[in-house]
């Protein structure tokens, strides 16, 4: 057996993996044991399939992972209470039954915004309470920034504005275990504009009292982009308003953006791609070790090549393809990134 990932970064933050709720068992379970000791939801933990219709949650697929977890002695990370993306419509209707963001009525306004911000409490009491002895990181909102640098002009926020946040934090905080961290999390942390306009916002409501405890930086990244210096000023920026950081979905694509001209299968991956992947992997691991004392955790978007959510996006924009972001292969072998990665002191 070769040597644990988990183990090789005890000593400087916990290594993760995103799981469906089928992928406890085998291999992948034995992955899990071996290489990890922490784990998140890739999707069961999202509004839409926590509470699909208002007040009917369903926690079964949930419950499956926080069991693991419990058994298996692994941190958990809850992601996410609060998203635009994989969230049911039925949060913004009116009474009614109308698109409140359609309300043109300042009166109704305010009453769509009251309703809003209770379901929202609802919903983040609710989970809270459920799993506040099992989880340790919460994704309390995901994605409130977008690419332009603007905050994201959600359905949270057309409501809101911004008390959304303000609100989902506060009452996590009402409701989590004492030694919970909250996070806020996204996508292209360490690039400007996004990367400012998120830091503006963190920092103005860390001093307004907002109790986040940390950024989550995605880390959805390439080969070739962002720069490590990029990376390593991001992580530095937040750690100077005395947060945690954690990377929390770790992929490293073998494609720019869009993936144009994916390779069609796995088998048709010269090995040559995975020499450019292993240096990549060496540089970022390197980063992350000497930056150990501002980063609390690591996780991979996935455990293995044989599931990633890249695969679906390859496949969109080159009509077929496959990418293979991790440093396990299709069958759970490791890749040069793995050796890579273990081998540093
Ligand atoms: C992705 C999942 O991996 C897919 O299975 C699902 O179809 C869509 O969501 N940012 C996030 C994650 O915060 O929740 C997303 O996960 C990937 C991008």
């Amino acid at each position: 057996e070769v040597p644990s990932l988990a183990e090789r970064y005890k000593k400087s933050f916990d290594i993760g993996a995103a799981v469906e709720p089928s992928m406890l068992e085998g291999t992948n379970g034995a992955m899990l044991n071996r290489h990890y000791n922490s784990i998140v939801a890739e999707n069961v933990m999202k509004p839409i399939s926590i509470q699909p219709e208002e007040g009917k949650f369903n926690f079964e697929e949930a419950d499956k992972i926080v069991k693991f977890a419990k058994e298996n002695d692994m941190e958990l990370r809850f992601h996410t209470l609060i998203w635009h993306s994989q969230v049911p419509d039925w949060f913004f209707m009116d009474k009614e039954g109308n698109p409140m963001v359609d309300e043109t009525d300042p009166k109704q306004r305010e009453k769509n915004k009251k309703l809003l911000l209770k379901r929202l409490e609802t919903h983040v009491k609710t989970i809270v309470k459920r799993y506040k002895n099992d989880v340790s990181s919460w994704d309390v909102v995901n994605e409130v920034v977008d690419d332009s640098g603007e905050l994201r002009n959600s359905p949270w926020y057309q409501i809101t504005g911004t008390d959304y946040i303000k609100v989902a934090f506060e009452t996590a905080d009402r409701f989590a275990a004492k030694d919970a961290k909250l996070f806020i999390n996204d996508y292209n942390t360490e690039v400007e504009p996004k990367r400012s306009t998120l830091y503006n916002l963190v920092k103005e409501m860390v001093e307004a009292g907002v109790p986040i405890d940390g950024v989550g930086h995605q880390a959805h990244i390439q080969i070739g982009w962002p720069s490590l210096q990029e990376i390593e000023d991001s992580i530095n920026m937040f750690a100077a308003l005395g947060l945690d950081n954690q990377i929390t979905e770790l992929d490293v694509s073998l494609y720019g953006w869009p993936p144009e001209n994916a390779f069609p299968t796995y088998d048709k991956i010269p090995a040559s791609e995975f020499e450019r992947q292993a240096v990549r992997y060496d540089a970022l691991f390197n980063l992350y070790e000497r930056l150990g004392d501002k980063i609390s955790s690591v996780t991979f978007w996935g455990i293995a090549d044989n599931h990633t959510w890249l695969n679906d996006r390859a496949e969109q924009y080159s009509g077929v393809g496959v990418d293979a972001p991790f440093v396990f292969d299709v069958n759970y072998n490791t890749k040069p990134a793995y050796w890579a990665i273990i081998d540093e002191e």
